[in-house]
Parts: structure tokens; C-alpha cells; sequence
């Protein structure tokens, strides 16, 4: 299992890597906008602390344009991943890369189908979005689900699965159940998973305790 910071804030990726569990970190224009950063700032200095896999999200929709930005980002450092929107001729912007050996993730992935033709595109990750389509009343979860049992089913298929827009422990927990490779946590989850309310009572009452030692 691999967990990665969901995140462009460096707080909040430093806390992933205090806590041991920073294996990679992806971004996305709206988490690099919150930043305030240029899009190459915000990459640097999270390549500047992280060792694992940088995920920078090209905004190019047309398959030139998409190699040519993404061969950009991968010149910031050797752990970028270009990461591609779910779309035709990000498909083809992924073949050329995957032939050139940088590492790709197609993201926005919303069915099956669609992280089917990532994985034979030569993804090195697809990134199925289980909170988004919990807003439309679509189980998130289970998508994740359908993918690990196709992906099991087809050995040569060597695309790990990124579980993203996670949005509360659940969205955790199930897809871990299944056999999900990776997950990528926003700050604020990583702190809901640690918590437990009858861990705090325990705590308290272990403490309470404490005071009537001799
Ligand atoms: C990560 O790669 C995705 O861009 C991110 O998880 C999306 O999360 P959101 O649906 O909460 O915006």
C-alpha cells in the first residue's frame, strides 16, 4: 500500500512526511491555486522535499500540446509523473510518453471503461475520483472495486490504480479492502483517520486514573 499527500501545501505534505506516510504527492490546478504559487514554484518546492512521486497535471487538451507541457514538467525532476485528463488524445500524449519512458497518471476517471483504456495506453497510474461521483449519488467505491477485479484479471496490465477525491475515511478503508494500490489523502482526512472517539475517553479515563497512583 502507498499513500500519498493530496495536496500543493507544503504544511500539510511536511505533515505526511513527519508521519512517515508521504510515498508520493499529487497535485491539480486547483490545489496549485490555492497556493498562489506558479505552477513550476509549487512543483519545485514540493520536489524539493519529497522523494516519491511528484504528480503535476498538464492543462493541454490537444495530444501535442499535452507532450510538449508535460515534457516540461518532467524536467523539473526526475520523480514528476505528467499527469493527463481522461481524454483522446491524452491517450496518445500517454503512448508517447509511456514509449519514452516518463511516467504517466490519467486522471478524472470516472468508469471502468475508461481506466481499461488508460491501462492499455501504458498509464503508469489511473486515478478513479470516488468523492465526485458520491456528489452525484454514484458509489465511488464500487468503481474502485470493478477496476482492481479487472485490472486482477488481466496480469500484464501493470497500471496502478490511485484512489482520489477522497473526501472521508470510508473512501479509504473500501477500496483498501479490495486491493486499491495507492491513495491519495487530503491533510484534513489523514487527521479524521487518526481519531477515534472512544480513544479520546480511554485517554481520559487512563489519566483520571493516573491521578490516584500512591
Ligand atoms: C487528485 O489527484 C485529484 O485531483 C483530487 O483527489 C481531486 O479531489 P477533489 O474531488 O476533492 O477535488
Amino acid at each position: 500500500m502507498k499513500i500519498y499527500v493530496d495536496s500543493a501545501d507544503m504544511a500539510e505534505i511536511q505533515n505526511g512526511l513527519d508521519l512517515g506516510l508521504c510515498d508520493g504527492v499529487t497535485t491539480n490546478p486547483t490545489l496549485i491555486a490555492r497556493t498562489g504559487k506558479s505552477m513550476t514554484d509549487a512543483i519545485k518546492d514540493i520536489c524539493s522535499v519529497v522523494d516519491g512521486d511528484v504528480h503535476a497535471e498538464v492543462l493541454s487538451l490537444d495530444a501535442d500540446g499535452i507532450y510538449k507541457e508535460g515534457k516540461e514538467l518532467a524536467k523539473i525532476s526526475d520523480n514528476i509523473v505528467v499527469k493527463i485528463p481522461m481524454c483522446h488524445d491524452g491517450l496518445i500524449a500517454v503512448k508517447r510518453f509511456t514509449d519514452e519512458g516518463i511516467k504517466t497518471n490519467v486522471t478524472l476517471i470516472f468508469s471502468t471503461s475508461q481506466a481499461i483504456l488508460a491501462a492499455k495506453a501504458g498509464a503508469s497510474n489511473v486515478c478513479p475520483f470516488v468523492g465526485r461521483l458520491d456528489d452525484i449519488s454514484s458509489a465511488g467505491t464500487e468503481l474502485i472495486h470493478e477496476i482492481v477485479t479487472v485490472f486482477d484479471n488481466y496480469p500484464e496490465i501493470t497500471s496502478e490504480i490511485i484512489v482520489a477525491s477522497i473526501r472521508n475515511p470510508l473512501h479509504v478503508v473500501e477500496p483498501a479492502l479490495v486491493g486499491a494500490h495507492i491513495f491519495t489523502i487530503p491533510g484534513g482526512v489523514l487527521k479524521q483517520m487518526e481519531k477515534h472517539p472512544l480513544t479520546d475517553i480511554g485517554i481520559a479515563a487512563f489519566l483520571e486514573d493516573a491521578k490516584k497512583f500512591t
